[in-house]
């Protein structure tokens, strides 16, 4: 194909594969995890998860190697926090060990589908609560569905890798401290308003959510700070999810020589080190975005260079090589499937 008849990249999260993977948990029994084609889910009108939101996700990617073999990335993490995320709302889930192989069928049913790098294969297993009744708002759904959907993509924001611009929001949080470790779609919904706002006030991409000052992440990433000798970033608590992404870079970052720092840091901090730094969102869908500029009160704070910087290049090389096979998977992060 030539640079003339290639066809610009679909958005993040529109295409789907022509096969999804389904199974249902009814009177107390899962059904057979069955590879279907990508279609409507039945659901009944008082299905718990259209009422009370009983549904969590994960989003993980496989990669599409050289040698024509496909490998899944940090599998066993994703399915780790899959089960946290189910435990938390209350869903019945249907054991890791189902999970995994649920995914791998699917991703084996669309093999021809996956996509050569850099793009890949996004993985998006949910479980939801379908039992139909509206009187169980103080219970959890019985009945639930497993399913996988898949989709091949390439770059989450568009116009591909450039510096992103933030708001640093002080006054709002992007969840409830107790559901911020939770991958479920309400802590998605909570953020999107004050996203929409912000990117109409101050034409950013995303809000780096910063409640009391305490330097959080964003609507859909981690948020990091780098230069040539240290990483800063948040330590784990529950008031925000605990990225795969993150985890990763922040091991890949120690194999480098540089030093990690997890600890809390203010609003304060980020902006006095803004123009001394470099600073990126991390994520399954984002990898490594690196932040240009950051807007606070009105006023705009350049982040390093407010390019693409020396150090967000080599650590998303860094992740980007392990996943695609050019670089030795040291730390026993790909599943060959
Ligand atoms: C709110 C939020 N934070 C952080 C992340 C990054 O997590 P991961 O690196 O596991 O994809 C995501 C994406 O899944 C997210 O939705």
């Amino acid at each position: 194909m030539t640079a003339v008849d290639k066809k610009p990249a679909a958005k993040f999260g529109t295409v789907f594969c022509k096969q999804m993977g389904l199974a249902n948990l009814k009177g107390g029994t899962w059904g057979e995890f069955v590879v279907q084609p990508t279609q409507p889910i039945p659901l009944h009108p008082a299905a718990h998860v259209l009422h009370y939101s009983s549904s969590i996700f994960e989003g993980l990617k496989a990669y599409r190697w050289a040698d024509g073999g496909v490998r899944i990335f940090r599998l066993e993490r994703h399915l780790e926090r899959m089960r946290q995320s189910a435990e938390s709302m209350c869903l019945p889930f249907p054991g890791i060990d189902m999970v995994r192989d649920a995914i791998i069928k699917v991703v084996r049913a669309v093999h021809d589908e996956i996509p050569h790098l850099p793009e890949s294969l996004y993985i998006r297993p949910c479980l939801i609560g379908t039992a139909p009744d509206i009187g169980a708002a103080a219970l959890p759904s019985s009945d639930a569905c497993l399913f996988v959907l898949v989709s091949p993509v390439g770059d989450y924001f568009a116009g591909g890798l450039r510096p992103l611009r933030l708001l640093v929001a002080d006054d709002i949080m992007r969840t409830t401290t107790q559901m911020g470790t939770v991958k479920t779609g309400g802590n998605y919904a909570a953020a999107l308003r004050l996203t929409l706002q912000a990117r109409k006030e101050h034409a950013v991409d995303q809000v780096l959510f910063c409640p009391g000052g305490d330097v959080q992440e964003t609507g859909a990433a981690n948020f990091m700070l780098f230069d040539d000798k240290r990483v800063l970033t948040k330590a784990l608590d529950p008031s925000f999810l605990h990225g795969v992404t993150r985890d990763s870079l922040l091991i890949l970052a120690r194999d480098m020589g540089y030093a990690v720092e997890e600890r809390m840091f203010t609003v304060d901090e980020l902006l006095e080190r803004a123009s001394s730094t470099e600073a990126a969102l991390t994520g399954t869908a984002a990898v490594l975005s690196p932040v240009g500029e950051l807007v606070f009160h009105g006023k705009t704070y350049q982040v390093g260079s407010g390019e693409v910087g020396p150090n967000a290049l080599k650590l998303r090389k860094a992740l980007t090589d392990i996943q695609g096979g050019l670089a030795e998977d040291t730390h026993g992060w790909v599943s060959k499937i």
